[in-house]
């Protein structure tokens, strides 16, 4: 299960507000429960976990095992919430190196052309034994009409056709029931389709076929990782207090004036999930003049970049990090040469993971002393089910802590005045 752990944050707070706060979260999740606060029509991100649609698990497993079979590259298109929790757990949970499996590839997530050309140019190119690859692709788009999205899509499906005689079998569409300029492609084409339910917005959609295709089709085992958001789920029912006193905690900051979040993390895995939360929570708070700005941090590797401004820059910062207590790695430091030369004998036998952790823990103490208050999100370990346990988590504290701040968590205003403003200098009619 997920703990919080706000002993390094508290001191920065006052106790009675704190415990105001705590009152103030359990209103707001009260909220949540009873669908009474603003946007409650897009809480679909929980009955999939309180009446779990096994047979639908099943089918993605098993499609997804017969890509593995067959892809040697598996393309996934999507921007913001319909790529980023599959980019996530895709990096957490399977090798940093020679994974097996189809390539992922992700597209759809800009407009760069470079991207996109270097992209055809690879997918060209012949396997080592001189055969072509065998490339699927699935489009991710709730709307259906998100540009970069569908631009990508334009280029990589005609691609496809080109190439394939079966390229209807080679391309998945993830979008909503109905409507769209998607729906239509599909219906033409006749794609296989995959739903993503009405009452579960972008960002939250993580455990729906918008997620749980790309996983699977990666290796990751999803029911595993489903149960584990759907046994955080039920414990949450019972007792919310870890998801409750972290949102007590950051609303107290908010209230503050605090202006940024680093969220990070000592475990380059977890980088990629670091970015699904800075989009769940950004997009979910930033609005009407509220939020933190999710910034994001890759320890111990920026502290050696932004870590000088955490120390002792402006003092308007909150840091939260996502913390694993169990070794993701038994490798210890081998013994060096004879004489010490490189200093590192004091190291020798020890596990990586104990000098990241003390790395982690020197972190803590030093922000801590330089006036940045630390909330730790802690695993037991980094696995599927635990993964699941933190999706759920982090759901649920947004939408508590957004309605704390007195906004609608689920929608995204804001988004539309780039686009309209890109539409009118494309000039689209
Ligand atoms: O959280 C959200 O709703 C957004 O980030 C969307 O996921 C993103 O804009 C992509 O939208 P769509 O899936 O409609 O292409």
């Amino acid at each position: 299960m997920i703990k919080t752990d706000i002993s390094n944050a508290v001191t920065f707070l006052d106790e009675a507000a704190l415990n105001d706060a705590k009152k103030k979260a359990e209103i707001a999740f009260e909220k949540v429960k009873d669908k009474s606060g603003a946007g409650s029509e897009w809480l679909g991100w929980r009955s999939i976990l309180s009446e779990p649609n096994d047979a639908e698990l099943e089918e993605i497993s098993s499609f997804a095992s017969e890509i593995r079979q067959k892809a040697d590259v598996f393309i996934v298109a999507g921007i913001g919430g319909s790529y980023t929790g599959a980019m996530a757990l895709i990096r957490a949970l399977t090798p940093q190196f020679g994974r097996m499996g189809p390539e992922i590839i992700y597209a759809g997530h800009h407009m760069s052309g470079r991207y996109l050309s270097e992209l055809l140019d690879y997918l060209d190119n012949p396997k080592e034994d001189g055969s072509a690859k065998e490339v699927y692709l699935n489009v991710i788009s709730k709307s259906g009409s998100t540009l970069e999205t569908a631009l990508a899509f334009r280029t990589l499906r005609s691609w496809i056709h080109s190439k394939f005689e079966d390229a209807k079998n080679r391309i998945i569409a993830t979008t909503g029931h109905s409507g769209g300029v998607l729906n239509k492609i599909i219906a033409e084409e006749g794609y296989k389709k995959y739903v993503i339910p009405d009452d579960v917005g972008g960002r939250f959609s993580v455990l729906t076929p918008v997620g749980l295709l790309p996983v699977s089709v990666a290796g990751i085992d999803i029911q595993t990782l489903f149960y584990g958001a759907v046994s955080e789920f039920e414990k949450n029912e019972e007792d919310a207090s870890e998801v409750l006193e972290y949102a007590a905690a950051r609303y107290l900051f908010h209230e503050k004036n605090y202006a940024i979040d680093v969220i990070g993390s000592f475990e380059p895995e977890l980088l990629g999930f670091t970015a699904w939360v800075q989009q769940l929570i950004g997009e979910s708070e930033g609005k009407e003049g509220m939020g933190l700005f999710p910034a994001l941090a890759g320890y111990s590797t920026d502290l050696h970049s932004v870590g000088q401004l955490v120390q002792e820059g402006r003092r308007n910062i909150l840091e939260t990090l996502l913390v694993v207590d169990k070794p993701i790695s038994n490798l210890k430091v081998t013994e060096g040469s004879e004489d010490n030369v490189d200093g590192l004998d004091y190291l020798t036998g020890k596990l990586y993971h104990k000098i990241n952790k003390s790395a982690q823990e020197g972190t803590v103490q030093a922000h801590t002393a330089g006036g940045v208050p630390v909330i730790k999100i802690q695993l037991e370990m980094l696995n599927a089910q635990q993964l699941g346990q933190l999706i759920y988590f982090y759901e649920l504290f947004t939408a508590v802590y957004v309605y704390m701040l007195g906004v609608n968590p689920f929608n995204q205003p804001g988004v539309e005045d780039y686009k309209q403003a890109m539409y009118t200098l494309l000039g689209k009619g």
